[in-house]
């Protein structure tokens, strides 16, 4: 079985995702062995001539839809990618404006080093036909209340938010336990939002850095940003410290 988070994306704009996943952190996980991600043509698995994924939807109404047989095929294409490496069952989103919204603590969930592979399923158009979902989909998730064209970008928000928590794959210098909005920060359940941060120069345009930042007191540095978690939160998100 090898090693690392397997990921397939399966998508009509593969080379959209391709770009997105081979920059900076993804891409250093990937070398790292610590991800594997997979791309799927949804058009590959159409039968006829002209390659058609779409279909005007039963009962009228706007718009085409991703046909059900055209998903399917591509999704057992999936499957049978990720079975000679894991036997672990895959878990399958369908990244969709209906879904629940993704969060710090979801993404983390999900890079758990459980070994379950994720199928990534990007719609397009005016969506997929619904007995998709009915037969393949495990949970349908957003990246927020609005409407994308397709489900790449959502797809992508979702593998980048998902590597920072794949141990190893931010490096030592980083960690995202210590992240705004991360679990681990939670003084209400919801977490708080990262304090202040200052780099050189000390002095710009009149503006010097908090004092205590250059005390070399690791205590006082601490508890100053302890209370800044909690007064910037307060500031900006004030609802995150209102969550039951
Ligand atoms: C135009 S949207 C379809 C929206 C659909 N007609 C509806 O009203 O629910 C096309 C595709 O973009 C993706 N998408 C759009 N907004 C999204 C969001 N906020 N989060 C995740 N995926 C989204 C989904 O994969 C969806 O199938």
């Amino acid at each position: 079985m090898r090693a690392g988070k397997k990921v397939v994306f399966l998508s009509l704009f593969p080379e959209l995702l391709k770009t997105v996943c081979e920059t900076s952190i993804l891409k250093r996980a990937q070398e790292e062995h610590l991800l594997e991600l997979f791309f799927i043509q949804i058009r590959d698995f159409s039968l006829d001539k002209h390659r058609t994924v779409d279909a005007s939807p039963y009962g009228g109404g706007e718009g085409m839809l991703l046909r059900v047989d055209v998903l399917y095929r591509g999704w057992e294409a999936a499957i049978q990618i990720l079975k000679p490496l894991t036997d672990v069952k895959p878990r399958t989103i369908y990244l969709s404006p209906q879904g629940a919204v993704l969060t710090q603590e979801k993404a983390r969930a999900l890079a758990e080093p459980n070994d379950e592979p994720l199928i990534l399923v990007c719609g397009h158009y005016e969506g997929i036909d619904e007995r998709f979902l009915e037969l393949c989909v495990d949970e349908e998730l957003s990246i927020g209340d609005y409407v994308l064209t397709g489900g790449e970008l959502p797809a992508a928000v979702l593998v980048d938010a998902l590597v920072r928590w794949i141990p190893g794959a931010l490096g030592n210098e980083l960690s995202a336990e210590s992240d705004s909005l991360s679990p681990a920060q939670a003084a209400s359940e919801g977490g708080l939002l990262k304090y202040p941060q200052y780099t050189r120069p000390p002095t710009f345009q009149d503006k010097g850095i908090p004092e205590v930042l250059l005390s070399g007191n690791h205590g006082k540095i601490e508890a100053w940003r302890k209370a800044q978690r909690l007064a910037v939160t307060q500031r900006k998100r004030p609802d995150l410290l209102k969550k039951p």
